[in-house]
Order: structure tokens, then C-alpha cells, then sequence
């Protein structure tokens, strides 16, 4: 089948985005010679305090780049972690960026009979044993998709500042769930070091916008480490068109919701289980028997569809698959396509429109 007509969910990123601003403003962009020939803005200052008024964070607390893998690189250096806890199975990336910044890494599993949820108390504890000084959380966790209260957040960073600890807290899906966001405490907490995105619920992967929101004292060492010029000035309209559009933003948060819980439903009227997830996507689990009859082969070949199969996180095997939610009918199409894989007969598969 070519590779244009599979139907993917394996990346998570809002399928109906970018907001129709978002093209506008690239638009705009393109059909400016003069803009095309000069530098972007060295600060970003137009893009940084649109940041700032979208997380309430101030814009001085805020440093922008091409990505997450950058920012988290710049700052692990820039506050010298030595040993790092990293909860796991974790996105990939976080491991490869503490290899490369030579620091040591210490890993706390989070366990399927816990749903995947991490217990803060025991966290901090663990961080206090092996002597970490540095804490990578990611809060909604790819790719269980568990998300903390931003109030347990808040329990947790005091504690850890207590014991030196500085808390990572990658919140690249929290634009689902915006309410659990601990993005506008950083500048009164002097351990917590916030990392957020546009590619994911701005649906701006291609584009390249990153940032960090992190406190005043941190933030000239995390930009010296940082490549100058890194968001081009189409990279930085665009995301600045994006979190002002408030209209995009609720509709999507709502939406997402909406299916989210269809397709979970759905998915568990089949007999799969399914973790409890609030963005955008959900991990499933499939039996032993199912998970070696290849049922993520069997997908692409008869059905076109592409999971995320999940056997590549550290901690997870061939029965663990995550799955984007995606509109309604494509959703249901997952859902039919599931069932005839699986064999199953489903009575209440009927997804209310
Ligand atoms: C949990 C998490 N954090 C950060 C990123 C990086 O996002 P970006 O570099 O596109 O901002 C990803 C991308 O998949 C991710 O899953």
C-alpha cells in the first residue's frame, strides 16, 4: 500500500491542525521579500512574549528553539546534572540527550498495575537514594498518556526542592489539558524547569518551535548553550499566530476530549485495555497470543492503519501499542479495523455520532 493512503496513528499530533492562522501567517510571511532576506529577531522577542501571554509565564522566564531535544540538551549542561532519575518507559529521546550530556542515569519504572501512574513519594525517594540531582517527568506522559494533577506537581517539587533535586518537567501534550499545567509557577519556584511545544497540539511538527519556561537565574546559562537564529521567521509567525488563536485552542481541547472518550470506549467494548490517558493519545494493551500473531503487521497489510507499536520503549513489550485520537471516522475505522484483526465480535462497536 503506499505509504500516502495508510492511515497513521502513530504520530501524535491534533490531525485537523494547524489553524487555518497558522497557514495565513506563513503566507504572509512568504509574500515578503524583505522578511525572506533578513535574520529573525535574535531574542524573539514578538514570539516569546506571545508564549508568555498564552502560559501566563513572563516572557523574560522563556528561551525558544528548534525543538525540544535542544532546549532539554542546553539545560541539563547548563545546570550541570551529574545523575539523573528518569522514569521509564519514557520518550526516547530523554535517554539519548543524558548519554550525550554524560550524565549518569538512574530509571524508575512505572508499572501497568498502576496504570503507568508514578508515585511522587516514592520518586522522590528513589532520587534521594541513588543521589540524583536532577528529575525528568513528562506530564501527559508519553506514551501512557497517565497525567498528574498539576496540584501533585506542585506537592512534588516543593518536596524535591527540599532535597536539591531539580524537577524537568516536560509538558509537551499539556495544551490538552491545560488546567494541569505547572508552566506559570516556574519563576516563584527556583528547582522547576518547564519544556513545552507547538508540534504536537498546534500541529506544527514540520515547523520546529520549541520552548523552555525556566527560572530568571537559569536563563542566561540555557541561552548561552543555545544555537543563535535557531526559529527562522516563518517558524516564529506561525507559532505566534497559533497560541493566539483562542478559537482553535478551545475547539481543540474539547474535541480531543470528546473523542478521546468515544474511541476509548470503543476500543474497550472490543476486549482491549486501555490505560486512562488525557491527551491525545491512548496506549493499549493486547493479550500474549495477540501480540505474537503480529496484529500491528496484520493492520498495515489488510487494513491501511499504522499504531505505534510500543515494543521499542524501554520497559514495554510487543503487547503494548499506542494510539492517536484521531476524527470520528477514522477513529471508527480503528475501531472496525481492531475488531476484524482480533477476531472479535462486537455488539456495542457503534460509536454515537
Ligand atoms: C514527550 C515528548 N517531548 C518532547 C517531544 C519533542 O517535541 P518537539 O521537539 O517537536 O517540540 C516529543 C516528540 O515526540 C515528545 O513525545
Amino acid at each position: 500500500m503506499p505509504i500516502d493512503r495508510l492511515l497513521d496513528f502513530s504520530a501524535s499530533i491534533y490531525p485537523d491542525g494547524p489553524s487555518p492562522r497558522v497557514i495565513e501567517a506563513v503566507s504572509d510571511a512568504l509574500r515578503s521579500p524583505r522578511q525572506l532576506r533578513q535574520y529573525p529577531d535574535l531574542k524573539s522577542s514578538d514570539l516569546r512574549a506571545n508564549l508568555a501571554r498564552y502560559t501566563t509565564a513572563p516572557a523574560d522566564n522563556i528561551l525558544v528553539a528548534n525543538g525540544g531535544v535542544p532546549l532539554m540538551s542546553a539545560t541539563l549542561r547548563a545546570i550541570r546534572t551529574r545523575k539523573c532519575l528518569l522514569p521509564v518507559p519514557a520518550f526516547g529521546e530523554y535517554r539519548r540527550i543524558l548519554e550525550r550530556e554524560k550524565s549518569e542515569i538512574r530509571t524508575y519504572p512505572l508499572v501497568p498495575s498502576a496504570n503507568f501512574r508514578p508515585d511522587l513519594h516514592q520518586l522522590i525517594g528513589s532520587c534521594v537514594e541513588y543521589g540524583c540531582d536532577t528529575l525528568i517527568l513528562n506530564n501527559p506522559h508519553n506514551p501512557s498518556g497517565v497525567t498528574v494533577d498539576a496540584s501533585e506537581i506542585r506537592w512534588m517539587i516543593t518536596h524535591a526542592d527540599r532535597h536539591g533535586i531539580r524537577v524537568l518537567l516536560d509538558e509537551a501534550f499539556i495544551d490538552f489539558v491545560p488546567e494541569e499545567s505547572v508552566s506559570a509557577d516556574v519563576p516563584q519556584s527556583g528547582n522547576l524547569i518547564v519544556f513545552r511545544s507547538v508540534s504536537k497540539f498546534f500541529a506544527m511538527a514540520g515547523l520546529r518551535v520549541a520552548y523552555v519556561i525556566a527560572p530568571q537565574h537559569r536563563v542566561p546559562a540555557i541561552a548561552s548553550l543555545l544555537d543563535p537564529w535557531s526559529v527562522s521567521t516563518l517558524a516564529s509567525q506561525a507559532a505566534g499566530a497559533a497560541v493566539k488563536d483562542l478559537r482553535y485552542i478551545s475547539n481543540t481541547i474539547r474535541r480531543n476530549s470528546e473523542e478521546r472518550e468515544q474511541l476509548t470506549r470503543a476500543l474497550t467494548g472490543i476486549g482491549l485495555t486501555v490505560f486512562p490517558a488525557c491527551a491525545n493519545f491512548l496506549m493499549l494493551r493486547f493479550s500474549i497470543e495477540h501480540a505474537s500473531e503480529n496484529v500491528w503487521e496484520q493492520l498495515i497489510l489488510d487494513h491501511g492503519i499504522v499504531l505505534r507499536n510500543c515494543e521499542t520503549f524501554e520497559g514495554l513489550d510487543g503487547r503494548y501499542m499506542r494510539a492517536a485520537v484521531r476524527g470520528r471516522d477514522d477513529n471508527q475505522r480503528l475501531v472496525h479495523a481492531l475488531a476484524s484483526v482480533l477476531n472479535r465480535s462486537v455488539p456495542n462497536l457503534r460509536i454515537n455520532s
